[in-house]
């Protein structure tokens, strides 16, 4: 009999159900027996003890369901050692729900805050599986995370909308793209709409580089200019600034985000029109796409191999083609992000579009 817990944590993105799907069938269909309990709410359900046993009728019909059938909620890692607001210890709390229910293993899917937690639960005796979700891919020890391919579709088919109305307008349009503090979403979702200039976190822009950019466009007889911009791309000189000084620069901002900001810097050097379009969360929203279906299945089903055998501590993750484990402790507290060397970049470049360097 082997008695497994299941949560998902942090912001939720596509394919969380058809990973559960992939761990829960893979499970059901081996010849021992199994019990799985899904927390509620991410590391909330674990800490405060609420779960419902979950039965192969709850991974039913779920492959194409966005969000997740548990919820999720974001839990700050760096608060996990804090008491909480009655003094419980979270992390205690959570070692005594896992003993009650008697569970073989944790299986947690999530990103980097949640790996960080999930590495602590390991270091702290629990037998745990995490799997890599997230619409940023900024997960150290894998290529791909789920989420993240679907993500670039929607972003993507944002691009694809603004370009009919930029180029019947004539006009400078700004799409800014999720991702956090990394650019894999907005790289592969600018490469994908035909953006003609991408700001990355990664590559520090100057302005006025992309306005010489914007002009050759104009030039060159080009009505209009397309910016993928990730939310957080950051200028030359900003990225000067220390951690602590950007943040209050941000806070202090009378833009709503960092596309507004570089929007007014090119109205005012360029004397063009400039308009911002931010998708935002509806690049997490809907079901996943049939990669990130499959992906998710495929990972789930090796997590529930690992289960199965007993192999705990490992994220399953994605290297070169193939499905791997990584241990956790290799993988928590790392940002994977995009090196600005890298041959997709230097090809984008080749294709004439510009990152503002
Ligand atoms: O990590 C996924 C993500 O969607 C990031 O791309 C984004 O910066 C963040 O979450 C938004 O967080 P929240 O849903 O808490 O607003």
């Amino acid at each position: 009999m082997k008695r497994i817990g299941m949560l998902t944590s942090g912001g939720d993105c596509q394919a969380l159900n058809a990973a559960m799907r992939g761990v829960a069938k893979t499970l059901f269909n081996a010849k021992e027996d199994v019990e799985i309990y899904g927390f509620l709410d991410g590391y909330r359900g674990l800490i405060y003890g609420k779960f419902r046993m979950l039965t192969t009728a709850d991974f039913s019909g779920i492959l194409t369901k966005g969000g997740t059938i548990l919820g999720s909620s974001r839990t700050p890692f760096k608060l996990m050692r804090d008491p909480d607001e009655n003094g419980l210890n979270k992390v205690e709390a959570m070692k005594q729900n896992y003993y009650k229910l008697q569970l073989d293993c944790l299986v947690i899917l999530g990103g980097n805050g949640t790996h960080k937690t999930a590495n602590l639960l390991k270091d702290e005796g629990l037998n745990v599986i995490t799997l890599p979700k997230t619409i940023d891919n900024d997960l150290w020890g894998t290529d791909m995370t789920f989420g993240f391919q679907s993500a670039v579709d929607i972003a993507t088919d944002a691009i694809d909308k603004i370009h009919t109305t930029a180029a019947s307008h004539g006009r400078v349009f700004i799409v800014e793209v999720m991702g956090h503090k990394v650019g894999f979403l907005t790289l592969n979702a600018g490469i994908a709409g035909g953006a003609d200039i991408i700001l990355l976190p990664e590559i520090p822009y100057d302005i006025d580089k992309i306005v010489d950019a914007i002009k050759l466009r104009h030039d060159r007889g080009s009505r209009f200019t397309i910016l993928a911009v990730a939310e957080g791309a950051i200028s030359k000189e900003d990225a000067k600034l220390s951690k602590k000084e950007y943040k209050k620069k941000l806070e202090n901002s009378i833009y709503p985000s960092v596309s507004y900001e570089i929007a007014a810097r090119i109205e005012k050097k360029s004397g063009m029109e400039v308009r911002v379009t931010v998708p935002g969360h509806t690049q997490r929203g809907g079901g996943p796409c049939p990669y990130d279906r499959v992906f998710a299945s495929r990972l789930g089903s090796e997590a529930g191999k690992l289960i199965l055998k007993g192999e705990y501590g490992f994220m399953v993750g994605y290297k070169n083609r193939e499905i791997v484990k990584v241990p956790l402790e290799d993988v928590a507290g790392k940002l994977k992000m995009v090196d600005p060397k890298s041959s997709i970049v230097k090809e984008a470049k080749l294709l004439g579009i510009s990152f503002g360097d």
